[in-house]
């Protein structure tokens, strides 16, 4: 298992690009399956959880043709005969249950597999399920998979409320109505922009989608969605990450380019409380550090309030403020395995339920880290980045699936970050 070793201390100065965001790609990915013939989707990031996709997708039959170099993705459905989605893909990532919506959606039919748990918790899927049924579909479980079946061969869709809020489930019920012989309405339905393009770009080939970014969402099925050429939107988790980085990191002037500011929600006006230099463009975001950095405490919140998958960095950039801070996850409660790494580190910070409670500022010394998931094991590097002497992170394998070209980006404005196979 590969590992980083991370020489602390250097400023970040120069340009990063930003890559096309993963999670809103897997759901473009999904909906590929729906169309009548090959669907090209551009700025699709170089992932491992992208690869695992790929492969859950090929299982049904359906052709996947990955230009890396352009970075465009190309689906083709034509012949899709298997509705299966197997564990051994579906417990790799998650979001591999898209396939249900989107199976259900082309099909008629899905045999998924239940994704199980996660580093961080249980992670329900029930909104998927009483989702699905509210438009129509039979739910069944057998052998720990899902048996989803629409009412000869289509679902006539339905309406259904949300409670709470998730990005997931209604992804996957918009992947399940799209096609549907009737109209479905989902409230409290996720406003993330993630959804947002899935609904735009699906609408670009044809479907009939309406209310995309606020809680009600109307969806008129569509006989057809035709092939085409969809687009991904830069990924404002790994933009809000590097700014955290550029802003803890004294001395740091960094320019984030190819991404999409507006997709930060109020992450901007939290992020404008550190006094940090910021110059925000339509496409381009400027960080200059300053000399010292207030503590800021935040909570998360579903889109536009503060990501969750971002808490695990600010808390980590918070042993930098000047006083105490705390970190609140109503999202994911449990989302804390980077706590006792960054205690390991030097850090003053302990949990209590779901808040984390900073005093800064704590001289982090280098030493060995691991993390169990993705957006902790980033928050360990950045840490190690303004650590005295020489941190390891174990196990990278986590950034692997979500940050491409981590260690390249940042060494490119002057981080020192080596990668160890083994
Ligand atoms: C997605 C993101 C993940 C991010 C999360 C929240 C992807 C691939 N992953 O995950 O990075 O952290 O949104 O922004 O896009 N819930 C239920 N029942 C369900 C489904 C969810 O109770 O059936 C709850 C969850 O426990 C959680 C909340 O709803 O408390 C929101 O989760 P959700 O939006 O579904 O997260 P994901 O889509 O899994």
């Amino acid at each position: 298992m590969d590992k980083f070793l991370i020489e602390g201390g250097k400023s970040l100065r120069g340009t990063m690009t930003i890559s096309g965001s993963k999670n809103a790609a897997l759901p473009l990915m999904a909906a590929a399956l729906l169309a009548d013939g090959p669907v090209t989707i551009t700025n699709v990031p170089l992932l491992n959880d992208i690869f695992t996709f790929n492969k859950v997708i090929s299982e049904t039959g359906t052709q996947v043709l990955f230009d890396q170099e352009k970075r465009e993705l190309t689906i083709d459905p034509t012949h899709l005969n298997n509705h299966v989605a197997p564990y051994d893909l579906v417990r790799k990532m998650r979001a591999s249950f898209y396939m249900t919506g989107a199976l259900l959606g082309a099909a008629g039919d899905a045999r998924v597999s239940l994704p199980g748990g996660c580093a961080w918790g249980p992670r329900p899927v029930n909104l998927h399920l009483e989702g699905m049924r509210a438009l129509g579909a039979s739910i069944e479980m057998d052998s720990g998979y899902v048996i989803a079946k629409a009412p000869n061969g289509r679902l006539p869709g339905g309406t259904f409320t949300m409670n709470p809020s998730s990005v997931g489930a209604t992804v996957n019920l918009v992947l399940a109505a799209v096609k549907a012989g009737g109209k479905s309405v989902i409230r409290n339905a996720a406003m993330e922009p993630d959804v947002v393009n899935l609904c735009d770009n699906l609408n670009t080939l044809g479907a009939r989608i309406s209310g995309a970014g606020t809680p009600l969402l109307v969806i008129d099925g569509v006989d057809h969605i035709a092939p085409g050429t969809i687009h991904n939107t830069p990924d404002r988790i790994e933009t809000g990450t590097y700014m955290i980085a550029a802003a803890m990191i004294p001395d740091s002037d960094v320019t984030l380019t190819n991404t999409l500011a507006r997709d930060l929600g109020s992450f901007t006006d939290t992020f404008r409380k550190l006094r940090v230099g910021l110059e925000v463009g339509d496409s381009t975001i400027r960080i200059r550090s300053a000399d010292r950095i207030p503590p800021v405490s935040i909570e998360t919140a579903i889109y536009p309030g503060f990501p969750t998958d971002l808490q695990a960095q600010w808390a980590t950039m918070m042993t930098q403020a000047d006083g105490k801070s705390t970190v609140t996850d109503h999202i994911y409660p449990d989302r804390f395995s980077y706590v006792p790494e960054l205690v390991r580190l030097g850090a003053d910070i302990d949990r209590r339920d779901n808040t984390v409670i900073i005093r800064g500022r704590s001289l982090l010394k280098g030493a060995s880290v691991m993390s169990t998931d993705l957006r902790a094991s980033v928050s360990l590097v950045m840490a190690g980045l303004v650590a005295r002497d020489e941190t390891e992170v174990l196990r990278v394998y986590h950034l692997d699936r979500g940050y491409e070209k981590l260690e390249d980006k940042l060494n490119g404005v002057g981080a020192a970050i080596k990668r160890v196979s083994g």
